[in-house]
């Protein structure tokens, strides 16, 4: 069976940075708290009043990624879109980044799974491969969360974490004896706590999906959080889910190399690494310049690891993990040739 093996990845985050203290000129938040409760230093969001839909800066990502791996638009023979801040209601993200390479045939999807779109993503590739139905495939996650925002104090818990960015990741089947590529998967969802963490508006599920009476500030119409319920749930489920795969793959902690989770708060990060008993430096953290990039916050953190030579050597094996919005959960193992 193929070995679904990433050639090359690239990222793109737009230019304007924005600091805990230009957020303090919005609402009543702080620097000091921002970081102590999350880590997070500085996050980059689309300038205001330009238009750019996560399928722009996907696009500019999977260029870099595409040049990388040698590869034309053309070659693509799937291209798999995680995003929860689609530019339009419909169509998703996979067919407007399509478009924006050239393309006009290639069948393109969007999973919608949030901080775990990522995961999930490089799960179906790695099926779709297997399968036989698609053997390069691009993987991108991107999220433009700047433009649905509160930015006042009633806001400020959700608002501070997150950034706008996109990272793709080239991923090609081949014939290898070797023990590489994803060697195990394990991904959830629990609809239950799907309140936790929601953005409810426009609502299908509503007589009138954009309800005439809401204004414009109701809260309904940006994202809300159970900050506390989620920080639990991931630090309890993460553990376990890196688990489950390491079992499925017949391997120990200590032969990962690096763990790179998603990026959510630097707090449950360090909280994983010491109920696993890891050294900081095997657990790669990047929020504090990026803040929470949701579905393209693993992909972010695999292309600067890798950049960084923290991996990516022949024979390294990283460990995914993340949990989010859905509630949806999991982690993947995978191996470099
Ligand atoms: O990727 C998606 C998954 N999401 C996550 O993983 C997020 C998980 N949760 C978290 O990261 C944390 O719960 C937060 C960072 C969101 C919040 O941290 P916390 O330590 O759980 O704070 P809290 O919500 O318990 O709030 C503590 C206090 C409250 O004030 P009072 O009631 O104690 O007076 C909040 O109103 O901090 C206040 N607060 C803020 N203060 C300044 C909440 N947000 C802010 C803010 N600036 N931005």
């Amino acid at each position: 069976m193929k070995k679904s093996i990433i050639k090359s990845s690239g990222m793109s985050v737009p230019p304007y940075v924005v600091t805990n203290h230009d957020l303090e000129k919005m609402m009543d938040t702080s620097d000091e708290w921002i970081k102590q409760r999350t880590g997070i230093e500085q996050r980059y969001w689309v300038e205001p009043d330009t238009e750019c839909g996560a399928s722009d800066l996907g696009a500019q990502a999977s260029k870099i990624a595409l040049e990388k791996a040698g590869w034309t638009p053309q070659d693509i023979d799937l291209i798999i879109f995680a995003t929860l801040s689609p530019d339009i209601f419909f169509p998703g993200c996979g067919c407007l980044m399509a478009a924006k390479l050239g393309l006009n045939s290639t069948p393109a999807l969007d999973i919608r799974q949030q901080c775990t779109g990522f995961l999930y993503g490089l799960t179906t590739a790695d099926a779709y491969i297997k399968a036989g139905y698609a053997n390069r495939v691009l993987v991108v996650g991107g999220e433009i969360h700047s433009t649905g925002l509160d930015k006042t104090t009633r806001g400020r818990d959700v608002t501070v974490i997150f950034g706008d960015g996109a990272a793709a990741v080239c991923i090609e089947g081949i014939d290898t004896d070797e023990p590489c590529g994803l060697l195990a998967s394990s991904l959830h969802a629990d609809g239950n706590f799907a309140d936790a963490l929601m953005l409810e508006l426009p609502a299908s599920r509503l007589p009138v999906r954009v309800p005439m009476d809401v204004p414009g500030d109701d809260p309904r119409n940006y994202p809300v959080m159970d900050g506390a319920t989620i920080f639990k749930k991931a630090v309890r489920m993460l553990p376990q889910v890196i688990n489950e795969s390491l079992e499925k793959a017949g391997m120990g902690l200590d032969e990962i190399g690096l763990i790179i989770p998603h990026q959510a708060n630097m707090r449950i990060n360090q909280a994983l690494g010491q109920f696993l008993k890891l050294p900081d430096d095997k657990i790669f953290h990047n929020i504090q310049k990026y803040g929470n990039t949701t579905a393209a916050s693993i992909p972010i953190a695999l292309h600067e690891a890798m950049e960084q030579g923290r991996t990516g050597k022949s024979k390294d094996v990283v460990m995914f993990a993340g949990l989010g919005a859905g509630l949806t959960w999991g982690s993947a193992i995978y191996k470099f040739l």
